[in-house]
C-alpha cells in the first residue's frame, strides 16, 4: 500500500489505471489549489514548513518529514489497506460481504454523509487562516500548518469518493465544497461549529481538542461503514486526526501549566496583569467549545441515525469491539430528555438513540482529557479544578435546545441565565484580554508568556529547531 508520488495526484488507489477518474480529479485540482491560495494560511504560503507527508498507509512509518512550501504539499488519495473478506458488521445486512460500489437505494444518503464530512475539512482551514500571524512559537506555527494541510487532504479524501462513486452529482458536490465559505452569510459551511470564528490561539486549541474530536468520532462510525471505500478512506484519516487532537489537548494543557506557574509565582488567581490567562477564562472557553461541539452529534432521538445504522452505512464507535447483536432492534438505550422543562433520564429504543450513544463516547473521551488537565493543576499545587459543563448546557440542537441550563445541569430562569452568562461563557473582556496576548513569537525555541513550552519537539527534533523557515516580514 505504498504511495505513488510520481503522478500529479499522489495516490495508492492505482489512479493511473482509471483514466476517467484521473482526468476528473486533475480537473478539480486547480480549483483546489486556487482555494488553498485564497483561503489557506495567510502570509505563509511561501515559507518552508517542516511537515510530515504520508508515504504509505502502514501502521509503522507512514510519514516522512521535510521542508515544504504549503502550496507544494503533495495532497493525494490514501486509503487504508483492504481487509480481506471484510463483512458488514451491523444492521440488516450484517454478515454480508461489504460493498465495493454504492448500493443504489442508499446513494443519496451516502452522498450527503460524505459531503457533510467533506465540508468540515476546508471550513477549519478557513477558520484558522489568520492564526499564523499571532503564533506563540515556531513549534506551534508548524503544528497549525500541519493540521491545515491535512485538513486539505481530508477534503481530497472525500472528493475522491464523490468523483469515483457518485458520477455527475458527485462532481457537482465536489465543486460546491470549494465554493462555500466558513461564516459567509450567503454560502456558509454546512455545520454550525464550522461557521464560528477562531479568533485566537486558545480558541484554536479548543477547536482542535473539542471540535476535531467530534471529527474523530464521526470518522470512526464511517470507518465501520458497509461501503468499503468510505471505510478505508476514514480509517486512514483517523491516523492523521490523532495529531490534530494531540495539538489541541497538549496546547490547552500547556496554557493551563503556564497559568498555574504564574498563579504560584504571584500568589493570586488573577494573572491577567502578568500576561497569563486565568483558569476562569479557560473554563469559559471550555464551556463554549464543548457545548458547540456537542451539537455536532445531532438530536438525541433521530430516525435518520437509525436508518443509517439499519442500512449498514454508519456504525457505532468501535462497533466490532462491542458485544451485542449489532442489530439493536430490540434493545434500549438510556438518554437524557427534556420532559416539559425538566431534565430526566429515559430508556429509548437503541436504534433511534444512536446519536446519543456516540455523544456519550465523545463525552467519556473529553472527561479523560479533563482528568489529565486537572492533574497538571494539582501537581502545580493549585487547589482548583476545571470541569465539563452538563450536556444540556447552551445547546442549540436537540432536546435541550433553547432551554436555560447552567453548567451544573440545573434549569434556571431566563433572567438568571442573562445575569450569570458572563460567569459561564467568554465575555468580550475575556476575548479582548486573550486577543491582547496574541503577539507573534517566531524565534526558534522561544515561547509566548501565556503558554508553557512542550516537553519535546516534533519528530525527535529539539525545541529550538527551526520548524518554519523563510518567514514573512512581520514588522
Ligand atoms: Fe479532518
Ligand atoms: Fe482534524
Amino acid at each position: 500500500m505504498s504511495v505513488n508520488y510520481s503522478e500529479r495526484i499522489p495516490n495508492n488507489v492505482n489512479l493511473a489505471e482509471d483514466r476517467r477518474l484521473q482526468r476528473a480529479l486533475e480537473n478539480w485540482q486547480p480549483g483546489f489549489l486556487q482555494w488553498w491560495n485564497e483561503m489557506g494560511p495567510e502570509n505563509f504560503q511561501s515559507s518552508d514548513v517542516y511537515l510530515r507527508t504520508a508515504t504509505s498507509v502502514d501502521a509503522k512509518g507512514w510519514a516522512t518529514f521535510g521542508y515544504l512550501k504549503m502550496p507544494d504539499y503533495r495532497w493525494g488519495i490514501f486509503l487504508a489497506a483492504p481487509e480481506p473478506d471484510r463483512r458488514i458488521a451491523f444492521g440488516e445486512h450484517k454478515g454480508e460481504p461489504v460493498w465495493r460500489e454504492v448500493p443504489g437505494e442508499h446513494r443519496g444518503v451516502l452522498r450527503r454523509l460524505i459531503v457533510t464530512q467533506g465540508d468540515t475539512e476546508p471550513a477549519s482551514v478557513e477558520q484558522q487562516r489568520h492564526l499564523g500571524l499571532t503564533c506563540p512559537s515556531m513549534y506551534d506555527l508548524r503544528n497549525l500548518f500541519q493540521v491545515n494541510v491535512e485538513e486539505g487532504r481530508h477534503l481530497w479524501a472525500m472528493v475522491y469518493l464523490l468523483h469515483a462513486y457518485f458520477g455527475r452529482d458527485g462532481r457537482e458536490e465536489a465543486d460546491a465544497l470549494l465554493q462555500r465559505r466558513s461564516g459567509n452569510a450567503d454560502n456558509p459551511r454546512i455545520l454550525g461549529a464550522f461557521n464560528e470564528r477562531t479568533p485566537d490561539w486558545l480558541s484554536f486549541f479548543m477547536f482542535a481538542h473539542f471540535t476535531d474530536r467530534d471529527g474523530k468520532f464521526q470518522l470512526a462510525t464511517l470507518a465501520e461503514s458497509g461501503f468499503d471505500p468510505l471505510s478505508r478512506t476514514c480509517r486512514f484519516m483517523l491516523t492523521e486526526e490523532a495529531h490534530h487532537l494531540f495539538v489541541g489537548e497538549t496546547g490547552i494543557g500547556r496554557v493551563i501549566a503556564r497559568t498555574c506557574q504564574l498563579m504560584k509565582q504571584h500568589d493570586t488567581d488573577c494573572i491577567s496583569q502578568y500576561g497569563g490567562i486565568d483558569l476562569a477564562i479557560i473554563q469559559r472557553y471550555i464551556n463554549f467549545h464543548y457545548s458547540v461541539s456537542l451539537d455536532l452529534f445531532g438530536s438525541e432521538l433521530s430516525t435518520n441515525a437509525a436508518n443509517y445504522y439499519g442500512a449498514g452505512l454508519k456504525g457505532r464507535f468501535k462497533e466490532t469491539d462491542r458485544d451485542d447483536d449489532h442489530l439493536l432492534t430490540s434493545s434500549a438505550y438510556r438518554i437524557f430528555r427534556n420532559d416539559h422543562g425538566s431534565i430526566v433520564e429515559s430508556d429509548q429504543p437503541a436504534l433511534v438513540a444512536l446519536n446519543e450513544n456516540l455523544r456519550d463516547a465523545y463525552i467519556a473521551d473529553c472527561e479523560r482529557a479533563m482528568v489529565r488537565w486537572n492533574k497538571i493543576i494539582r501537581e502545580a499545587g493549585i487547589d482548583s479544578t476545571l470541569t465539563l459543563p452538563h450536556r444540556a448546557f447552551r445547546r442549540a440542537i436537540g432536546e435541550f435546545r433553547g432551554l436555560n441550563v447552567n453548567p451544573a445541569g440545573q434549569i434556571v430562569s431566563a433572567g438568571e441565565w442573562q445575569q450569570r452568562k458572563a460567569e459561564w461563557l467568554p465575555t468580550q473582556q475575556d476575548l479582548d484580554h486573550v486577543a491582547s496576548l496574541m503577539k507573534p513569537v517566531t524565534r526558534p525555541g522561544e515561547f509566548a508568556g501565556w503558554i508553557s513550552p512542550p516537553p519535546r519537539g516534533i519528530n525527535h527534533q529539539p525545541l529550538d529547531y527551526e520548524y518554519v523557515k523563510n518567514l514573512p516580514d512581520q514588522s
